[in-house]
């Protein structure tokens, strides 16, 4: 058993906090089996200068653009042209696919992510190697190859029937390959994406009750093509319900220009939404429809979206939800749980993490607080999402192990 002396703060299903200090957490294999003011044995860690969360939960981030992050665009589609395929080639390299993901795994381990939904390159081999170094790193990871079979770049684009049996054979090997790996089918956007692809995997991910992640309405050039391309389909969306890609176990990034019939398709299939305002600050993309999409009860959390997001720290995602809103009003406990709990929740997993409680797996960050914030939950949460940085994150546990910790005992 491991036991950690702490301050805990955790978001609660009715999105308020619970703020308790002094608390002894006690972990047994991957659980927390217990949490109280008196400890359950003499011995502890101290962790009592620090705040404890749970760990963050990044819904929406591509590995192989990690090392692009922060070049300047007009819009998506001039940056994917510009910037971003090219990026992606690299990663046929397999010395440069492991570089790229010991980094990026170390990185997110270090901004106290213990949870991410992510994209990787369209290369099998690329994905099949971020898998290894994933399960090495101890994290929580729903992991995908990205599929083009169209309007592509020729090094990006593979065959219609390869993208399927590729993606299938990656999923045999990795989905539950681990308590902590799972496989997200990945076809990148309509626009690069043949009917065939999307009914293929919209087919399989669906007999197996798989994730699929894909990007809707995040531009509205984007949204012009998608009309050109698919004269026939009545929206965005449902060329999406027609190829058979929506469902409760089906993340949809973005999600900016959106009508309400769309919105009322998505809540009649249980879609959910990865929202990413800090790309849709970077990309020019537009104002996440937050009141519609709550009114229209449709789940979401939040994404970084790295590349088009400049930063893996999820609290500077939270600044950037608050920040983008201009009439609604978000309070701070709402933007730690689209971090944690309502991505939890987003992802069907909001029984087993999320938030610190008895019986849940044990995924906690430790962040270094300045002493005069030590008091009561609002000030601290208003320094994490303002003001913290990465260099904060003292330490990261995920399934009870303790993965990351930034300064060595
Ligand atoms: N739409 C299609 N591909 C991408 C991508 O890589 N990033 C973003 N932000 N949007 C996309
Ligand atoms: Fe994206």
């Amino acid at each position: 058993m491991t036991q950690i002396k702490t301050n805990i703060l955790t978001p609660l299903p009715d999105k308020t906090l619970s703020f308790k200090k002094d608390q002894y957490l006690s972990i047994e294999g991957t659980k927390i089996i217990n949490i109280s003011s008196v400890p359950d044995t003499a011995s502890f860690i101290d962790h009592s200068d620090a705040v404890c969360l749970p760990g963050f939960i990044d819904l929406h981030v591509h590995l192989s653009q990690s090392n692009a992050r922060g070049k300047h665009a007009r819009g998506l589609l001039d940056w994917l042209n510009n910037f971003i395929f090219t990026e992606e080639e690299k990663s046929l390299d397999p010395a440069y696919a492991t570089k790229q993901a010991e980094q990026f795994f170390a990185s997110l381990l270090a901004s106290g992510t213990t949870t991410a939904v992510v994209y990787v390159a369209p290369y099998p081999e690329a994905c099949d190697i971020a898998f290894g170094i994933a399960q090495e790193a101890g994290l929580r990871i729903i992991m995908g190859q990205t599929l083009m079979d169209r309007n592509c770049p020729a090094s990006l684009c593979r065959g219609t029937e390869q993208s399927i049996s590729e993606s299938i054979a990656l999923y045999h090997k990795w989905n539950e390959a681990t308590p902590l790996l799972e496989y997200v089918f990945t076809p990148r956007f309509a626009p690069v994406c043949s009917p065939e692809l999307m009914k293929g995997i919209g087919e399989f991910a669906s007999q197996n009750r798989a994730y699929i992640q894909t990007h809707l309405s995040e531009n509205k050039s984007e949204i012009e093509w998608v009309k050109r391309l698919f004269p026939d389909s009545k929206s965005y969306t449902d060329v999406y319900e027609r190829y058979g890609l929506l469902g409760e176990k089906t993340l949809l990034g973005h999600v900016l220009h959106i009508s309400d019939e769309e919105l009322m398709i998505l809540n009649q299939t249980n879609s959910k939404i990865t929202h990413c305002p800090d790309s849709n600050f970077f990309l020019h993309s537009g104002t996440f429809p937050i009141q519609r999409i709550i009114a229209h009860k449709i789940d979401f959390g939040l994404g970084s979206d790295v590349g088009a997001g400049t930063t893996l720290y999820m609290p500077n995602i939270m600044k950037m939800l608050i920040y983008r809103q201009e009439t609604y009003h978000i309070t701070l406990a709402e933007a730690l749980y689209y971090a944690t709990l309502g991505a939890a929740k987003v992802l069907g997993k909001e029984q087993v993490i999320g938030s610190i409680e008895k019986g849940k797996e044990a995924d906690l960050v430790f962040l270094k607080l300045p002493e005069q914030e030590n008091e009561n939950s609002e000030d601290i949460l208003s320094y994490l999402i303002y003001l913290s940085q990465p260099q904060d994150v003292l330490a990261a546990y995920i399934a009870g192990e303790e993965q990351y910790r930034k300064y060595p005992i």
